[in-house]
C-alpha cells in the first residue's frame, strides 16, 4: 500500500508512459469513407462535415491516391445516385455511381482495398433502406436487391461489401449470391449491431438519405438495448459474416467490448458522422482541442475491442500517427 505503491512511477515521462502503453493506433486500423456522386469535376464539401466532400468519380480518384498514399489501407464508398425511384434501381445498376468510382479507383490504385457500402437509402426516392408496401419497409422483397447491389459492386471490382440496412437475412442473401456468381472469395463486413442513432444526421446531409417519412426504428436497432446486440452479430456470424461491426462507436463501446468478448471474428466500430461533426464543431468554437480529442475518441475505440476503426478522422490520425 502507499507509501511503497506509487502507480505514478509509470507515469513520470514520456518514455516510460510509452513503454507501458495498453493500447496503440496504427494507420492499418482505419477505413476512410468516401462519398461518389455523379458527374465530372464535382468536389462539394459536406456542410456539417468540415473536411469531407461528395465527389464524382474522377475526383474520387484523386482522394483515393491521396488516401493510399497515407498508408490508410482501406476506403469505404458510399454512392449518391442522379435519379432516385422506388425500388433504388441505381445501387444495382451496372453503370451506377459506386460501380463507376469502383472501377476508376481499381484503375488508378489497385492497392487500395475498396469496402462498399450496401444498402438501398442513398437510392431509394423514400430514403428508407428496403422496399416500401403499404407504408412498411417490407423485408424480404428487400434482400433479393441487397444481393443484387452486392453482386453489381462485386462485379465493379469491389474487394468487399458491407451491408448496413439491418435487414434479418440479409447476410445469407448476399452471401448466397455472391457465391453462385462466382465471388467465393468476397468477404462480408456485415453493420452488425447497428442503432437507430442521432448521430447519423450529419451523412443523412452526405449521402441526401434522409427518410421522406418515418424514421428507421422498424429495423435499425433500439439504443436501449445491450444484449440483444449479441443477437443480432450471433445471426450475422451464422449467415457467414466475415467481419462484424458495432455502430455507432461513441456511444456503445458497451457493445464493442461485449462483442470482442463474445466472438474471435475481427469487430470494426463505425466512428459516424455526428461523433465527427460535434468534435469538428467544438473545435471550430475553441471549445475542445481537436487533434486530442481526437486521438482520445479513437484510442477508447481500439481500447474498448475494435480492429477496425471506419472514421472520418483516418486521414488526419494517421497524420498525427506518422509525427
Ligand atoms: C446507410 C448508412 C448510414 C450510415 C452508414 N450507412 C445512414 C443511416 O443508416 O441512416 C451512417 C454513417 C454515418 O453517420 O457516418 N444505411
Amino acid at each position: 500500500m502507499f507509501p511503497y505503491l506509487r502507480p505514478r512511477r509509470l507515469r513520470r515521462n514520456e518514455v516510460i508512459r510509452r513503454m507501458v502503453r495498453e493500447t496503440s493506433l496504427s494507420p492499418d486500423d482505419f477505413i476512410y469513407p468516401l462519398f461518389a456522386t455523379f458527374g465530372k469535376k464535382v468536389r462539394k464539401e459536406i456542410k456539417s462535415m468540415p473536411g469531407c466532400f461528395q465527389e464524382s468519380p474522377d475526383m474520387v480518384v484523386r482522394h483515393a491516391k491521396d488516401v493510399y498514399s497515407l498508408g490508410i489501407p482501406a476506403i469505404l464508398l458510399f454512392g449518391i445516385p442522379e435519379h432516385k425511384d422506388e425500388i433504388g434501381s441505381g445501387a444495382y445498376d451496372p453503370a451506377g455511381v459506386v460501380q463507376k468510382a469502383i472501377v476508376a479507383i481499381k484503375n488508378k490504385v489497385p492497392d487500395l482495398y475498396v469496402i462498399t457500402d450496401v444498402c438501398m437509402c442513398e437510392y431509394t426516392s423514400h430514403g428508407h433502406c428496403g422496399i416500401i408496401e403499404n407504408g412498411e419497409v417490407k423485408n424480404d422483397p428487400t434482400l433479393e436487391l441487397l444481393a443484387k447491389e452486392a453482386v453489381s459492386h462485386a462485379k465493379a471490382g469491389a474487394d468487399m461489401v458491407a451491408p448496413s440496412d439491418m435487414m434479418d437475412g440479409r447476410v445469407g442473401a448476399i452471401r448466397e449470391a455472391l457465391d453462385s456468381e462466382g465471388f467465393t472469395e468476397t468477404p462480408i463486413m456485415s453493420y452488425a449491431a447497428k442503432y437507430a442513432s442521432s448521430f447519423y444526421g450529419p451523412f443523412r446531409e452526405a449521402a441526401e438519405s434522409t427518410p421522406q417519412f418515418g424514421d428507421r426504428r422498424s429495423y435499425q436497432m433500439d439504443p436501449s438495448n445491450r444484449r440483444e446486440a449479441l443477437k443480432e452479430v450471433s445471426l450475422d456470424v451464422e449467415e457467414g459474416a466475415d467481419i462484424v461491426m458495432v455502430k455507432p462507436a461513441m456511444t456503445y463501446l458497451d457493445i464493442i467490448s461485449d462483442v470482442r468478448e463474445s466472438f474471435d471474428l475481427p469487430v470494426a466500430a463505425y466512428n459516424v458522422s455526428g461523433e465527427y461533426s460535434v468534435i469538428k464543431a467544438a473545435a471550430k468554437l475553441g471549445w475542445i482541442d481537436e487533434k486530442r480529442a481526437m486521438m482520445e475518441v479513437l484510442t477508447s475505440i481500439k481500447r474498448a475491442g475494435a480492429d477496425l476503426i471506419l472514421t472520418y478522422f483516418a486521414k488526419e490520425a494517421v497524420k498525427v500517427l506518422n509525427k
